[in-house]
């Protein structure tokens, strides 16, 4: 039987902190507003010129270091974000480039903030299919692209950032199992809706959402599937050593812990330093704990997405 095992994570945040007395000076807040209801503290802003895939190489190199794997041993690379550097190429195929390597596949997913997840899944899947024996999955992301830095109801949320794994075939299982989900009649709730066509911009460029709609699918779906991946697992949520939502705030993940009654010590919490940096920010978190000595070999980790689509999905991993 061949399982996939995460054997080296990696991560990168641009140099540039923003705080939210740093926000306040620019838009109508204030630091006790955006602590009390999302536990932000400060975020990560790329330079201008920094792209998804610069953070996804810097984040990709730490993983492959990790894992004591060269670029030239991978069989797939997958990129998940939602602001990539171009309509195309992928992502995925600037970040093979710049890591030294061809010939292997490589693709992006859009699944937003549930994108790394998406990836994971679809990666596991191809190494289970016996598709391949390694691969690195990347969730990157340049939200601050896609703000409205006038808008103080969704600026003060999102930070910029890339988090990577290296996953290899073994005998032994990591990924013990996953649910993903999608509901398209919520797309509305959370979105940037437009285009580029002719030349110009259609609709808007800019990240809308409705906060208390998301708020409230969040924390019903993120209860729902950690529930149903212990159980496609055989496995009881006693079993989880540590939880690894996606940092969108930190009311949600904390709602989420109570909700499935793990203790607060248990949740890997980001969001307070990095803010939400979509797809980046499961892997972020997972690379944080591991590089800090919090989730050692043999943990279960119970990694989360949740967001635009509307999209869901879980994965619990044995590291
Ligand atoms: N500073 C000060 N006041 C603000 C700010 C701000 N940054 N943003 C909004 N307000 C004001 C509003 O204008 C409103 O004022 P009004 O009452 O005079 O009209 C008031 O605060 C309350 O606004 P609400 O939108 O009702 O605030 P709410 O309590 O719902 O909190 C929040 C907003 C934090 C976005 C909340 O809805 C939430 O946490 N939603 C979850 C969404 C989320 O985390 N999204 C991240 C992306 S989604 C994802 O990754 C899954």
């Amino acid at each position: 039987m061949t399982y996939t095992r995460i054997v080296g994570t990696g991560s990168f945040l641009p140099a540039n902190v923003v705080t939210n007395d740093d926000l306040a000076r620019r838009v109508d807040t204030s630091d006790e507003w955006i602590v009390t209801r999302t536990g932000i503290k400060q975020r990560h802003i790329a330079d201008p010129e920094q792209t998804s895939s610069d953070l996804a190489v810097e984040a990709s190199k730490a993983a492959l270091a990790a894992a004591g794997v060269g670029a030239d041993e991978l069989d797939v690379i997958i990129v998940a974000t939602s602001t990539p550097d171009f309509v195309f190429p992928s992502t995925a195929c600037l970040v093979q480039a710049r890591l030294g390597t061809k010939g292997c596949a490589a693709f992006d997913v859009q699944a937003v903030c549930s994108g790394f997840v998406y990836a994971l899944v679809l990666a596991d899947s191809l190494i289970r299919a016996g598709q391949a024996g390694s691969a690195l999955v990347i969730g990157s992301e340049v939200f601050s692209r896609i703000l409205d830095w006038n808008d103080r109801s969704t600026c003060v949320l999102f930070g910029d950032g890339a988090g990577a794994v290296v996953l290899r075939a073994d005998s032994r299982p990591g990924i013990l199992g996953s649910m993903l989900h999608a509901d398209g009649s919520q797309a509305e709730i959370l979105a940037v809706p437009g285009n580029v066509s002719g030349g110009s911009i259609i609709g808007s460029p800019f990240l809308r959402m409705d906060g208390q709609a998301v708020f409230k699918i969040a924390v019903k779906v993120l209860d729902e599937v950690a529930r149903e991946t212990v159980a496609r697992c055989g496995l009881s949520l006693d079993d989880i050593d540590w939880l690894i939502p996606h940092q969108a705030n930190v009311r949600i993940l904390e709602a989420t812990a109570k909700r499935l009654k793990l203790p607060r010590e248990r949740l890997i919490v980001t969001v307070d330093r990095h803010a939400n940096t979509s797809a980046a920010s499961v892997p972020l978190a997972l690379d944080l704990a591991v590089r800090d000595g919090r989730i050692r070999p043999g943990h279960r980790v119970m990694l989360q997405g949740v967001g635009g689509g509307f999209t869901w999905g879980a994965a619990l991993v044995e590291m």
